[in-house]
C-alpha cells in the first residue's frame, strides 16, 4: 500500500514538473509584433523573444535601413552592403558580426527561425546604428531617419547595380572607390574593371592561384603561380613540330594533342607552325625576364615578358608559333590562326589595343590552349581570356 502511494505520489510530481517546463518552454520562446520606422514610414513586423531577449528579423530591417543583402549557402554567411558604404558579415548561429574587417562580439547568437534569420537588438543597435529603440506598452519600436549626402549618392549608384550577376559584393569598397575616382564611367564599367582587378596598378595586389593545374587557370599580372609550382603532366614535342634547333620542347599533354592537330590541318594547305617556345619553368622565365630588362630596359620588358612566377608558359598550355617578331602577323600562317585557332581550342592571349586590359602589347605569336568550347566563346565574342574568365569562371559565391 505505501509503495503504491510512493508510485502515485512521484508520477504526480513528475506531471506537475513536465507542465512547469513545457509552460517555461513556451514562456521562453514567444514572438511578438513590433514595428519599424524609417523616414516617417511605419512596417509592422514580427519579434522573436527567448530568454528575455529580443531577437529581430535581420534581412528585414537591413533592407528596411537601405541595406543590400546576400547569401552564401556554404558557411551560412549573411553579407549586407549598408547604405553607408560598410561591408557587414555574420554567420547565422554565431555571436559575432564583422562591419568592414572590425569583429564585434556579442553575448547572444543569432537564431534561425522558419528560414528567417533573427538577430538580438544590441547586435542590430551596433550595426545599423537606428535613431531610437523604444518600447511603448511593452511593443519595440525601432526608428531611423536616413540623410542624403553626395557620398550617399555616389554609394547609391554602386547599390544600384547590386542585382547584376558580376556584382561581388565583397568587392564593394572597390566599385566605390573607382566610381568615386572616375566618375565618368557607366557603373558597367566600374564593375568590370574591378573584377579584372584593372582598378589596381599591375604587379601591386597578387593572388597566389589555388589550383594552378586547372585548365581554366588565368595567370596574368594579377595572379601569379606557387612559388613551387612545376606542371608535371608535360610530353615532349616531337621536332617536327618545334623549330627543330636541338632543344627540347614540353607541352601539356591536353595543349600538345591539339597543338599536332592543328600544325597538321595547316600543314595540309601548305603552312608551316613550329613552336620557338613553349614549356618554361620559372627559373628559365626568370632569366628571359632579366635579359629583357637588361638589353631593353624594365618599361619595355615589363609589356612583352611576364616576371617569374607570372607567366602562362610555366603551365605547359602556351605556345609562340613561328617567330617572336611582331612581322609575324602579316604571314599566311597567321591569318590561318586568325580563323582557325579556336577550331583547336587555341586562342589568340594578348590580340592588338588590350595590352590596358591584359598588361602586355600585342603578341600576334602568343597562343594559349583554352579547350575547343571556351575558344569558340572567345572567338565568337571577340573578348579576351581576362574577360572570359570574369564572365564564365570566376564564381559569385553569395546571392
Ligand atoms: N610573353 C608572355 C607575356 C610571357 O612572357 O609569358
Ligand atoms: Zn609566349
Amino acid at each position: 500500500m505505501k509503495k503504491q502511494s510512493a508510485i502515485i505520489i512521484a508520477c504526480v510530481l513528475l506531471m506537475i514538473t513536465s507542465i512547469c517546463v513545457q509552460a517555461n518552454g513556451q514562456e521562453l520562446h514567444h514572438k511578438k509584433g513590433f514595428v519599424i520606422e524609417v523616414n516617417g514610414e511605419i512596417t509592422d513586423s514580427v519579434s522573436v523573444i527567448c530568454n528575455d531577449i529580443h531577437y529581430v528579423p535581420m534581412r528585414m530591417i537591413f533592407e528596411k535601413m537601405g541595406a543590400a543583402v546576400f547569401f552564401r549557402s556554404s558557411d551560412s554567411q549573411i553579407l549586407a552592403l549598408s547604405r553607408d558604404g560598410d561591408i557587414i558579415r555574420h554567420t547565422v548561429g554565431e555571436c559575432s558580426i564583422t562591419v568592414n574587417d572590425e569583429v564585434k562580439e556579442y553575448e547572444c547568437s543569432s537564431i534561425l527561425e522558419n528560414n528567417t534569420t533573427y538577430i538580438p537588438l544590441d547586435m542590430l543597435s551596433v550595426v545599423l546604428c537606428p535613431d531610437e529603440i523604444s518600447f511603448d506598452n511593452q511593443k519595440l519600436k525601432i526608428q531611423k531617419y536616413m540623410f542624403h549626402s553626395d557620398y550617399h549618392k555616389v554609394i547609391q549608384d554602386v547599390m544600384a547595380m547590386y542585382r547584376n550577376s558580376n556584382f561581388y559584393p565583397e568587392r564593394f569598397q572597390k566599385y566605390i572607390n573607382l566610381h568615386e575616382k572616375m566618375p565618368s564611367l557607366s557603373m558597367e564599367e566600374i564593375v568590370f574593371r574591378v573584377n579584372l582587378g584593372l582598378d589596381e596598378p599591375f604587379y601591386d595586389n597578387v593572388t597566389t592561384i589555388g589550383q594552378p593545374y586547372e585548365l581554366f587557370v588565368l595567370v596574368n599580372k594579377y595572379h601569379r603561380l606557387p612559388s613551387n609550382f612545376e606542371q608535371y603532366n608535360l610530353v615532349p614535342m616531337s621536332w617536327e613540330y618545334t623549330v627543330n634547333d636541338g632543344k627540347q620542347y614540353l607541352l601539356a599533354g591536353v595543349a600538345y594533342e591539339k597543338f599536332t592537330e592543328m600544325a597538321d590541318a595547316a600543314r595540309q594547305e601548305n603552312l608551316s607552325m613550329r613552336v620557338v617556345s613553349a614549356y618554361r619553368t620559372e627559373t628559365y622565365q626568370n632569366n628571359l625576364y632579366n635579359t629583357k630588362v637588361r638589353t631593353t630596359g624594365k618599361v619595355n620588358a615589363d609589356r612583352y615578358s611576364a616576371r617569374p612566377g607570372f607567366s602562362e608558359h610555366q603551365t605547359g598550355l602556351a605556345v609562340d608559333i613561328n617567330s617572336t617578331r611582331g612581322s609575324f602577323e602579316y604571314t599566311a600562317e597567321f591569318r590561318w590562326l586568325q580563323e582557325h585557332a579556336h577550331e583547336y581550342g587555341f586562342i589568340l592571349r594578348y590580340p592588338k589595343g588590350k595590352e590596358w586590359l591584359t598588361g602586355y602589347a600585342y603578341e600576334p605569336w602568343h597562343y594559349r590552349y583554352i579547350g575547343v568550347e571556351a575558344a569558340q566563346i572567345i572567338y565568337e565574342e571577340g573578348i579576351t581570356y581576362e574577360e572570359y574568365y570574369a564572365k564564365y569562371v570566376s564564381i559569385n559565391e553569395f546571392k
